[in-house]
């Protein structure tokens, strides 16, 4: 085995310029185009944990929350929230900078889901993250309900399966009481 791995160990970051060839006749970049790119960046951080070859296998949560303009910079953040057995949740955030306004604004946010390979494409188990920080440790939580709910939805587990899930429902439905 080697190091243990942060989530910060896996943080891969990516800039591009927006160019007429990335737009729409609005002039704001498509959104094949962006999830491309996040694709490459949430890619880049599995493989830097995993150090094998991942493939996405889910994308969720994915809102394009605000356009992004011709001559804006795409600035792509990724890291690796939890893995599984396989399988690894990672996050992506997206912000375009106006370099000449020195402004950033948040424009896109998801979960990517990977799954690392072997030479033949089988999954292949991969070594689990260390969260270090309180913010890491809670999407580490989070990341757990987050996959039986992505599993439950393609029918990959039952609801009973979703041990996590239900929980965390449970929970929460305990505190709507008590108020
Ligand atoms: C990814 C792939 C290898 C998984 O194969 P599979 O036969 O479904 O394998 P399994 O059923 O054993 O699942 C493997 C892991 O993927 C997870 N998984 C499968 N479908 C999932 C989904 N929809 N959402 C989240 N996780 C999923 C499983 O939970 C399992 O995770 P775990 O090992 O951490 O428990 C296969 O589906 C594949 O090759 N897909 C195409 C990938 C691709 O081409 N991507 C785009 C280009 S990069």
């Amino acid at each position: 085995m080697g190091a243990q791995k942060t989530p910060h160990d896996s943080r891969s970051v990516m800039s591009e310029v927006t160019l007429p060839n990335d737009t729409n006749p609005y002039g704001t970049m498509f959104g094949g185009r962006l999830m491309s790119l996040m694709d490459k960046c949430a890619a880049i951080s599995a493989m830097r944990h995993t150090e094998l070859v991942c493939v996405t296998v889910a994308i969720d949560s994915v809102e394009f929350a605000s356009p992004i303009y011709l001559g804006e910079l795409v600035v792509i953040e990724a890291w690796v929230n939890r893995v599984f057995n396989s399988s690894l949740e990672v996050e992506v955030m997206v912000e375009a900078e106006n370099i000449f306004k020195k402004k950033r604004r948040l424009c896109n946010h998801a979960f990517f889901t990977f799954v690392a390979v072997n030479d033949q494409g089988e999954p292949t188990a991969v070594e689990p993250v260390y969260p270090q920080t309180d913010l890491e440790k809670q999407r580490y939580e989070k990341a757990a309900l987050r996959r039986e709910l992505r599993l439950y939805m393609k029918g990959r587990i039952s609801l009973e399966e979703a041990v996590h899930l239900q929980d965390d429902l449970i929970a929460e439905i305990s505190k709507t009481d008590l108020q």
